[in-house]
């Protein structure tokens, strides 16, 4: 499908990667020189690490300066990390977390300006073009989905359909009557979306559809191929957080499908040694980390995201791209000494046939060892025969291709819970 989209592309898309890396030298060097100008956290930080900004001679120099974590951000709760006045913050955001206070994140009026040309340059690179009709369904509010999305595709020429999150029946009626080109979604909520098309009796490979534009969570190629068949459309990758700008840090290029490439002339990629803190040559597996190159409000300088990738170099652009992440450290679960993410799990769901791509994992610890349990809804119509199979085939695959033993729940068709937004993919109860 993919031949359709010539691609598209401006003028920092298209710097060779000479030009690209001297930019981005000169980018650095300014941020550094602005947060440490201006940012208290960051002068407080540097001088306990001993470094300046003109100890930056280098792209690898950067190595020598710290990190930044979520703690920081959550010390100077709320507006205390902005380096620039807070008249000049024409915009906040904030992400929820799972405890304590959000983080805070303001925008000037140039990196609003920033941010759209970033997100109109992911949808491009999936194929979306001026004219196009956008349906955003990321929620609208703290969370920088929506925003984020909104702005872009306006930046971009589109006609903004501002659907947000929820409503289910509501998408799919807008959907059918306002014939959008392109869906901007999480991958979870768009299989709600794909349900409710079903539970209408309506053929979604004959909506007007053509892109969607999936991210905020953690997903597979499995689930790719699920969504593109049920759909007749190309489904690519959107990647961003929202204390590094929001959605649109690193696009898929729809005529690659490859993983994502990272809008490096404005966000400058790392990838880390969890454990040690040491950076890794490009293609090892680690933790991903961001310095932006071109914020004001809130410059970020190695901003540890607690996500796993790996870099590669650039396919469809010159710029490098990250392979799809395989999960959070957060969201790793040690089940009887082996790490997996709910990621690895979805990949064998997909395998069977009689079993859809909605599932939870739960984790409890009876005795003195974890046990992980998946929970998955059979497909519409399985029979009991088909679901034996596929049950078996689960655990076998799970055990042979992961390591572990697991328990397999089936629940009915809409027996696990659906997401509006994210999905919560694990159940902890060992501490219950
Ligand atoms: O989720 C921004 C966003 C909105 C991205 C819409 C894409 C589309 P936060 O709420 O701050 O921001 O959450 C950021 O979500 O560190 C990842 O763990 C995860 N995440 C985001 N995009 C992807 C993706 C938005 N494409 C956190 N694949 C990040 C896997 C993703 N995980």
């Amino acid at each position: 499908m993919a031949e359709k989209y010539a691609p598209l592309l401006d003028a920092g898309e298209n710097l060779s990667r000479e030009a690209l890396s001297a930019l981005q030298l000169e980018r650095m060097r300014a941020t550094l020189a602005h947060a440490y100008a201006n940012s208290r956290h960051y002068r407080a930080a540097f001088d306990a690490a001993g470094v300046a900004p003109g100890d930056l001679k280098t792209l690898g120099d950067l190595a020598k300066f710290p990190c930044t974590t979520k703690a920081d951000l959550r010390a100077n709760y709320p507006f205390g990390f902005f380096a620039v006045p807070r008249e000049e913050v024409v915009r906040v955001h904030a992400s929820s977390g799972t405890t304590g206070k959000p983080t805070v994140v303001g925008y000037t009026k140039k990196d609003i300006e920033t941010w759209s040309s970033v997100v109109a340059r992911s949808i491009r690179a999936a194929g979306g073009r001026p004219g196009m009709k956008v349906h955003v369904a990321y929620g609208y509010g703290l969370f920088t989905g929506g925003l984020g999305a909104h702005y872009g595709a306006e930046a971009l020429g589109c006609t903004v359909i501002p659907m947000s999150g929820g409503q289910t029946e509501k998408q799919v009626q807008l959907i059918q009557d306002f014939e959008p080109d392109i869906i901007m979604v999480t991958p979870s909520y768009m299989l709600a979306i794909l349900d409710e098309f079903r539970r209408l009796g309506l053929d979604p490979r004959k909506s007007s559809l053509k892109i969607g534009i999936f991210g905020a969570e953690p997903w597979t190629d499995a689930m790719r191929r699920e969504i593109e068949d049920a759909f007749a459309i190309d489904a690519v990758d959107i990647y961003g957080l929202s204390e590094v700008m929001g959605p649109g840090v690193a696009n898929e290029c729809v005529e690659t499908k490859d993983g994502l490439t990272i809008w490096e002339d404005h966000f400058y990629p790392e990838i880390l040694d969890p454990e040690t803190g040491a950076v890794l040559p490009d293609g090892e597996l680690g933790e991903l980390v961001f310095t932006s190159l071109t914020k004001e409000a809130m410059p970020i300088i190695r901003y540890r995201t607690r996500d796993l990738t790996r870099l590669l170099p650039g396919s469809a652009r010159v710029m490098r791209r990250m392979e799809r992440i395989s999960g959070r450290t957060d969201d790793m679960m040690i089940i009887r000494g082996v790490n997996v993410f709910p990621t690895q799990i979805e990949e064998q769901i997909l395998k069977e046939s009689a079993l859809s791509p909605h599932y939870l994992l739960e984790i409890t610890r009876p005795g003195r060892m974890d046990e992980l349990k998946v929970i998955v809804e059979q497909r519409d119509g399985a029979t009991a025969a088909e679901i034996a199979a596929a049950t078996k085939g689960l655990k076998h695959h799970i055990k042979t291709m992961i390591g572990i033993s697991t328990a397999i729940e089936i629940a009915p068709p809409g027996g696990v819970e659906r997401s509006g937004g994210k999905a919560k993919r694990i159940r902890d109860l060992r501490n219950k």
